[in-house]
């Protein structure tokens, strides 16, 4: 990268210049290709644009909990059930009527908890909400977060909580390991785990109307019924049933533009959408590779 362009951009963003501040952070971004540092960039430049102007980097403090590179996910390329679907709906216009509704004493739904067996989208599906809400996804490390000396792990439960810049999206993942059910156990690791669950519930309750929170987990039977209580809205990403094993298996032939001879005993077998992805992507690299493509 030149250091003209990073000159460049400085000074349009010193200048308040829009119109060069958009041209610099497309250029460099591109010039940085397929890189971390070009995921870092895009991050910085859609927090400018949802900040109207202002631009926004996570807190110093905050950078080791959270993750800087993520694979991209589309909504579109998801299969989600109607309940889902009716959701996307619901929490993207009671977000537009965010401010509307807090001066009536109300909030938006931006507390999401999302459950169900590995490999059925909660991960994807909470970098996709990010996209669709137009907001920056921000994704903790979870094992980060827990800290092993006393004090710390509820620290930073609460320091990266209420630090999220706003107009941003929070994803906790594996959600369980933090909000387990509170214990009578007396013993220093059962006061320090019941700690980190009240200073979950301090949090979010106060979590402010422009950030959304979403955790995930494959345990929510074992979460605290306090914290459960605390989410406006729990999906659930079950296993595929058997005609949307099948529309998976379309979907991907759609979107690649390309015909692959699937089994459908293979297919039946497959027990999560995860499982069928990497059956197509096994059948798709063996084309390639015999040269039927
Ligand atoms: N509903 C879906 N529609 C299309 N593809 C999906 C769907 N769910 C999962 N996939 C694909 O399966 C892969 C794994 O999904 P993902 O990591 O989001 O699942 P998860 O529920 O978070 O799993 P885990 O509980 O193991 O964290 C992704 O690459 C994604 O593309
Ligand atoms: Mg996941």
């Amino acid at each position: 990268m030149k250091q003209d362009q990073v000159f460049d951009l400085i000074c349009s963003l010193v200048d308040g210049d829009k119109q060069k501040i958009d041209i610099g952070f497309n250029r460099m971004i591109s010039e940085l290709g397929n890189t971390n540092g070009a995921y870092r960039l895009q991050r910085i430049y859609d927090s400018y644009k949802n900040n109207t102007g202002k631009l926004i980097e996570l807190p110093q403090a905050l950078k080791p909990f959270v993750c800087e590179t993520y694979k991209e996910v589309s909504m579109d390329n998801l299969l989600l059930n109607d309940t889902i679907i009716e959701f996307l709906e619901n929490i993207r216009k009671e977000w537009s009527y965010r401010k509307e509704l807090r001066e009536q004493g109300l909030t938006n739904s931006n507390r999401v908890l999302l459950v169900g067996p590995p490999g059925n989208g909660k991960t994807s599906f909470a970098i996709a909400l990010a996209g669709y809400l137009g907001i920056t996804p921000y994704i903790a490390i979870t094992n980060e977060l827990i800290d092993s000396h006393l004090g710390e792990s509820e620290k930073n439960v609460i320091n990266l909580i209420q630090n999220i810049p706003s107009q941003g999206l929070l994803f906790l993942d594996e959600f369980d390991t933090l909000g387990t059910s509170r214990t009578d156990d007396t013993a220093s690791s059962g006061r320090a785990y019941n700690n980190i669950v009240n200073s979950l519930l301090m949090s979010l309750d106060r979590l402010p109307e422009d950030v959304v929170f979403v955790a995930a987990t494959n345990r929510d039977d074992l979460l605290d019924s306090a914290v459960h209580r605390r989410f406006d809205v729990v999906l659930s990403f079950p296993d595929p049933t058997i005609e949307q094993k099948e529309m998976y298996v379309e979907k991907y032939m759609k979107r690649k533009a390309i015909q692959l001879p699937f089994d459908k005993e293979k297919i039946e077998q497959c027990t999560s959408y995860s499982d069928l992805e990497h059956e197509a992507v096994r059948l798709h690299k063996q084309c390639i590779l015999s040269g039927l493509l």
